[in-house]
């Protein structure tokens, strides 16, 4: 949510600060703005929309000289997407540029005080803080550190430059991440490593209330209590590859391809098909699960959320536990009983979704157990928890999370099954059973691919019939595929699509059948819910729809006008692995023929780092 990027050293700003832009792009797109240092002013270039329209705005770099500067793409919060709201915001001397990933809370108290003297050029929450530094950036960095520490109530990770000072970028993080990029002569700075590792391995992530400044030669850090600290420098290797298309038009179809592969990944090493027995090398991982728990409760957003309900389902069934998987943003604020003998199941792509934070600080504060499933390493909530298991699903750059979703259940169902085995209710003989079928899911998901030619006319004849409302269904652990499958669509196409248990339509949503609604079942054979939700499908034609149906079942009694996506899936328990692979597809390939923007949907980010 927002993207900041910082540079000083020996070469061009202008180009590597819109390089680095671009690489972060999916924390938001509404605006893009870059400032850079030129003999004792700035160089200021905003404009709304992505950060190509900045590019096509400015040419070839034309005036944008410069070896220091600022950027960030924005996602808006408070203010329109306009050029005037965009970042960098400058105080009124022109001479203190800032830019803001996150929320001042208390932003418009601090303008009224301010307004008397300062003139306020936007409606943003981000643009006090320029004019506090006006006020502030004098010899003593660190005193103007602590007034921004002490002044702004909220979440922030705020990076400013002074026209004067181009040997100094000053950063201050409360919330938000912050990494720092340590180079050869020249020092980077930004939200995401994937704008840093192109340029350097040697990466210092700051801590939550570190602050300090970038120079050409490395960088300076105090603590939230203004004593100087210093953070560990990591090299992290960087997979070049993973960043770019491969050949495919989106980001999002080339991740649901790489999926086979993000399950090889995830269960390798971890899973013995010859025993059934899972294993985590994360430090802390064995000794929390071994531990004394009477309760799990899952706790994340969107579609880390549906994984959490699918995994609701594994840890009662295996291991006997009693489970939630609650919405983060609710949890939160509820007055949820947490005690020691909880384990908090935090899970989260980019580890820094504020929400999901908020929990694990909840859940900290009532002595529970913090175990985190993320896919970033070095994020908040994997230094948060208590442990850490990662997803292994690499750089994730479409908005809508396709194989990290997979990679979440792969970690999730690992999790379960090492739970089972520990507390001897899930024996032997079925724990080896799963774990076969788990080693064959990267073969069955890439066996689902073959149904792109199929899905892709069965997406065409929904833009053909203007099909507008889209119905998903399932029951069991595929009721959550039918969540995340609505979700999928609803995100890239903007069509009205809703998930439900197959069980519920007739407690409302069968008025809305017609022959005009998509209907999109989930109906695996060998789940107990088979012939039940056969008779919920039934009751759904009965109303006119025609139905999509995916289904492992080669003897599906399909009606006329019926389409079916055949699946191969032995197993009930691990069938929404296989069975999201086609509902992904049709979100990819309805959005492809309605000529939406796949990678970047409208008004959405990828990282909620915000409230
Ligand atoms: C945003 C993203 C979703 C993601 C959710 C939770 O809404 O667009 O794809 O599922 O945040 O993110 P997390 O990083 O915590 O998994």
């Amino acid at each position: 949510m927002c993207g900041v990027a910082g540079y000083i050293g020996g070469r061009a700003a202008y180009p590597l600060l819109v390089e680095a832009l671009q690489r972060m792009e999916y924390r938001g797109y509404d605006s893009a703005g870059v400032a850079v240092i030129q003999k004792g002013r700035f160089a200021l270039r905003k404009a709304p929309g992505r950060v190509e329209a900045l590019s096509r705005a400015v040419g070839a770099g034309r005036d944008t000289a410069g070896t220091a500067g600022i950027a960030h793409t924005r996602w808006a919060t408070h203010g329109a997407p306009t050029e005037a709201n965009a970042h960098p915001h400058l105080d009124c001397s022109g001479r203190v540029a800032v830019i803001h990933n996150g929320i001042i809370e208390n932003f418009a108290q601090i303008k009224k005080r301010l307004a008397k003297r300062h003139r306020f050029r936007s409606e943003t929450d981000s643009e006090v803080i320029a004019h506090l530094l006006e006020d502030r950036w004098g010899d003593d960095l660190l005193a103007a550190l602590a007034s921004l520490r002490s002044t702004l109530k909220g979440q922030y990770a705020v990076v400013a430059a002074h026209a004067e000072r181009p040997d100094t970028i000053l950063m201050i993080r409360s919330g938000p991440p912050l990494l720092v990029g340590l180079g050869d002569g020249e020092t980077f700075l930004a939200s995401d490593l994937a704008a840093l590792l192109p340029h350097t391995p040697r990466i210092v992530t700051l801590e939550d209330g570190d602050g300090g400044w970038i120079t050409r030669t490395g960088c300076a850090l105090v603590d939230r209590t203004g004593r100087p600290v210093r953070r560990a420098v990591q090299t992290i290797r960087w997979e070049a590859e993973k960043a770019e298309k491969g050949g495919h038009p989106h980001y999002m179809l080339k991740e649901i391809l790489e999926q086979p592969e993000t399950l090889l990944a995830a269960f390798t090493d971890r899973l013995s098909v010859q025993t059934g027995e899972a294993s985590f090398s994360e430090p802390g991982v064995e000794q929390l699960l071994a531990g004394p728990i009477d309760r799990v409760v899952l706790a994340a957003c969107g579609t880390a959320w549906h994984a959490s309900l699918v995994a609701r389902y594994w840890i009662e069934d295996f291991a006997r536990l009693a489970a939630s998987a609650e919405l983060a943003s609710e949890l939160r604020y509820a007055r949820p009983v947490l005690d020691r003998r909880t384990l908090v199941v935090a899970v989260s792509q980019s580890g820094e979704t504020a929400d999901t934070l908020a929990c694990v600080r909840l859940a900290r504060a009532k002595g529970a157990r913090i175990l985190a499933v993320v896919n970033v390493q070095g994020s908040t909530l994997s230094r948060e928890a208590d442990a850490a298991v990662w997803m292994r699903a690499g750089l994730e750059i479409g908005v809508a999370a396709t194989k990290t979703y997979l990679a979440q259940l792969a970690a999730l169902f690992l999790m379960a099954l090492r739970l089972g085995r520990a507390r001897r209710t899930l024996p032997p003989a079925r724990a080896r059973q799963l774990a076969r079928e788990a080693s064959a899911l990267s073969g069955q998901v890439a066996e689902a691919f073959t149904l792109r030619p199929e899905i892709q006319r069965l997406a065409r004849r929904f833009v053909r019939e203007r099909c507008a409302n889209f119905m998903f269904v399932g029951r069991g652990v595929n009721f959550p595929t039918a969540l995340e499958g609505a979700l999928k669509l609803k995100e890239i196409t903007y069509r009205h699509a809703e998930g439900y248990g197959a069980g519920e339509m007739k407690h409302g949503p069968l008025a809305l059948v017609d022959p005009h609604l998509g209907v999109i079942a989930v109906c695996m054979k060998g789940e107990d819910l088979y012939d039940k939700t056969l008779s919920n499908l039934e009751e759904i034609r009965t109303r006119g729809a025609r139905l999509v149906v995916v289904t492992n079942a080669s003897d599906f009694p399909a009606a006329p006008g019926d389409v079916v996506l055949g699946v191969k899936s032995r197993n009930p328990e691990t069938s929404p692995f296989v069975a999201t692979v086609p509902l992904q597809l049709l979100a990819y390939e309805l959005a492809a023929a309605l000529r939406c923007d796949i990678d970047k949907p409208r008004n959405l980010a990828k990282s909620v780092t915000v409230e």
